[in-house]
């Protein structure tokens, strides 16, 4: 990881207070962003670790904790909302054991994403697993494809 950082770094050494760039890059290299990096980068440009805390916990871009081998993601969009998105997101959670702000289970097996409009509103309610389209999804469809995916 080191090494990886150390590239990142001299990239961006002479914009030090580009925060935000740092993190994307780290972010692009580990999928989310390490507590480690965070405390490497704030020992060797000398800025508070707060600093690199707040510009990721402000956009929803980043992630303090590793994805899931799949990723689940529900539009919760205007569209979606209105056809039903809560209730695919409280069946899955229900299913996934998920409970306060996790979005990944504890095996590291799912993460459950929320995200805004992916622009196919027509088929609403909209889901993507592991980047595919489920349009017109219901929560009894996608637990039964969930369990098949956990018995692989
Ligand atoms: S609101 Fe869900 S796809 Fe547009």
């Amino acid at each position: 990881m080191k090494k990886k950082l150390d590239q990142i770094l001299k990239k961006y050494h002479k914009r030090n207070e580009n925060i935000i760039f740092l993190l994307q890059e780290v972010q692009e290299s580990f999928g989310y962003i390490p507590r480690e990096a965070i405390d490497y980068f704030a020992r060797k440009l000398q800025i508070a670790p707060s600093k690199f805390y707040g510009v990721a916990t402000f956009y929803a871009q980043f992630r303090l904790t590793p994805m899931g081998k799949n990723n689940i993601t529900v539009c919760c969009g205007t569209a979606c909302h209105v056809r039903g998105a809560e209730r695919i997101i409280s069946g899955l959670r229900r299913e996934l054991g998920l409970d306060g702000e996790n979005d990944t289970t504890e095996d590291g097996e799912f993460t459950l994403e929320e995200v805004a409009c992916l622009g196919t509103c027509s088929f609403a309610p909209v889901v993507l697993v592991n980047g595919d389209v489920r349009g017109r999804a219901n929560a009894d469809r996608l637990v039964k494809e969930i369990r098949k995916m956990k018995k692989k």
